[in-house]
């Protein structure tokens, strides 16, 4: 005899370690309140298609709601003998109002129950983390505004390429954001949809009306197929895609923080409450949770990697492999709701160090595409006047100076052309300001793109 809500058929039970093996309760109990939702939605409308009476549908619906007072105020206790949060539930409900909880399972099975669980819980969740996202966002601005014009040098190989404007290079990580909320604002119509009603996999022989489940959970529409509607993940996927692509940009940038806070680069200070101390070297002071978010980046790969292999060869319809979804999905969200909150704080406090970033862009090359631009307004064809810059380049090399440390003599050695207006010309200001090309770098184009960008949050 087995003592599980499905016993009836199996003459012994199984031993503890395989219960154990097979349960999901330790995770998936955190689905809690949206299988009590799923439930109430499905006893109503057993009520209102008249397969359930009132009576029985109120002695339910009650004790529905009873778990759901205790499951938000002290929390339920759950068994691994009942294997998941689905049976779990409904074995409280059974003690609670006695047989006529086991009448809450009529026209339903753990399949659509499960599934639709999970897509009432991503729902709640990637609209969650879109405002998380938007918040990282806002801060990037505020940030971005005050160093407008805050001149720094631009890096293509990592090698110092042209002077930038920090804002211009810290609002690139706001476009990427912007792509990513669309990315998970897109998908919520495919998460959007209620497989309630699908049952195991045929849909059933009672007359359910799986419309108003839908609606009464706040669904836009359903499943057109049953087999379908238990066995699609895609929704999850996609929500693990989505993520990993968020978590390349977060991890980009936390790379970038590390550098910028490393004694070779001294571009920025990160907060003391971001930052933490090393146990043997009391000087040091480490970019952690930047690096911890790089470090999770990996995880969230791992998960999409995990889903989409078990998917793979999958037969219709429910298998359960598909119990392997939440972990990884949990886990997911829980990192990527982590990190953007912990990159919000980060961002909103750490400290531009100007003085190093004007150091740096005196103390370059950077400002050799404005000789090799300025000899060609003078007449110059772009690649004579590349090599002429080349030289003097090589020219600075050899004696350690830089383009800003020559005589007027030495440059016009090099080519007769330069005057004396070169030297506004090569200051790292000028350069940057003077590149007002579409989405360019210069700070009238940069003040653009920081309106245009805060068009667009304020008009969410
Ligand atoms: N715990 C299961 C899961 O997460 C619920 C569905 C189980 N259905 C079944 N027929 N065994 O997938």
């Amino acid at each position: 005899m087995s003592s599980k809500l499905w016993g009836g058929r199996f003459q012994k039970s199984a031993e503890k370690w395989v219960d154990e093996f097979g349960a999901s309760i330790s995770f998936d109990q955190e689905l809690v309140l949206e299988d009590l939702e799923g439930s109430i939605a499905h006893v109503t409308m057993l009520g209102t298609t008249g397969i359930l009476n009132q009576e029985e549908v109120v002695a339910i619906k009650k004790g529905l709601h009873t778990l759901q007072k205790k499951a938000e105020e002290e929390g339920l206790h759950y068994s691994i003998e009942q294997e998941d949060i689905h049976l779990n539930l409904e074995k409280m409900l059974i003690d609670i109002v006695g047989p006529v909880g086991g009448k809450l399972h009529t026209g339903r099975s753990r399949n659509d129950q499960v599934a639709t669980d999970m897509h009432l819980f991503l729902k709640r969740h990637v609209k969650k983390t879109i405002a998380l996202i938007i918040s990282l966002q806002n801060t990037i601005i505020e940030k971005s505004k005050e160093h407008i014009e805050t001149v720094a040098p631009g890096y293509t190989h990592l090698q110092r390429a042209q002077p930038i404007s920090f804002a211009h290079h810290l609002m690139a990580y706001f476009w990427m954001l912007e792509r990513d909320k669309s990315r998970f604002s897109e998908s919520i119509s495919r998460i959007d949809l209620s497989p309630l009603g699908a049952g195991a996999l045929a849909g059933t022989t009672f007359p359910i009306d799986r419309e108003l489940t839908a609606n009464l959970l706040g669904f836009s529409d359903i499943y057109q197929n049953s087999i379908d509607a238990v066995s699609d993940r895609d929704f999850i996927i996609e929500f693990l895609s989505n993520s990993s692509m968020l978590m390349t940009h977060l991890s980009r940038l936390a790379e970038e923080i590390i550098l910028w806070s490393s004694e070779e680069f001294r571009f920025i200070e990160l907060d003391d409450s971001f930052s933490t101390g090393s146990s043997i070297m009391p000087q040091k002071k480490n970019p952690d949770m930047a690096e911890l978010i790089r470090g999770k980046t990996g995880r969230v790969y791992g998960n999409l990697i995990g889903l989409l292999t078990v998917m793979k060869g999958l037969p219709l319809a429910y298998n359960k492999d598909l119990q392997e979804d939440k972990e990884g999905m949990f886990d997911t969200l829980h990192t990527i709701t982590g990190s953007l909150r912990i990159f919000e704080g980060m961002i909103r406090t750490m400290n531009i160090n100007k003085d190093s970033l004007n150091k740096a862009v005196h103390n370059d090359f950077s400002n050799a595409t404005e000789l090799a631009d300025y000899l060609v307004t003078k007449g110059l064809p772009f690649r004579e006047a590349h090599e002429i810059t080349g030289k003097l380049v090589y020219y600075c090399i050899e004696r350690s100076n830089f383009l800003l440390d020559l005589s007027l003599e030495e440059m016009q050695q090099a080519s007769p052309l330069i005057e004396s207006d070169v030297f506004k010309v090569l200051a790292p200001e000028t350069a940057v300001r003077r590149r007002n090309s579409q989405g360019g770098t210069g700070f009238e184009e940069v003040r653009k793109q920081i309106e245009k960008a805060q068009d667009i949050l304020s008009s969410l």
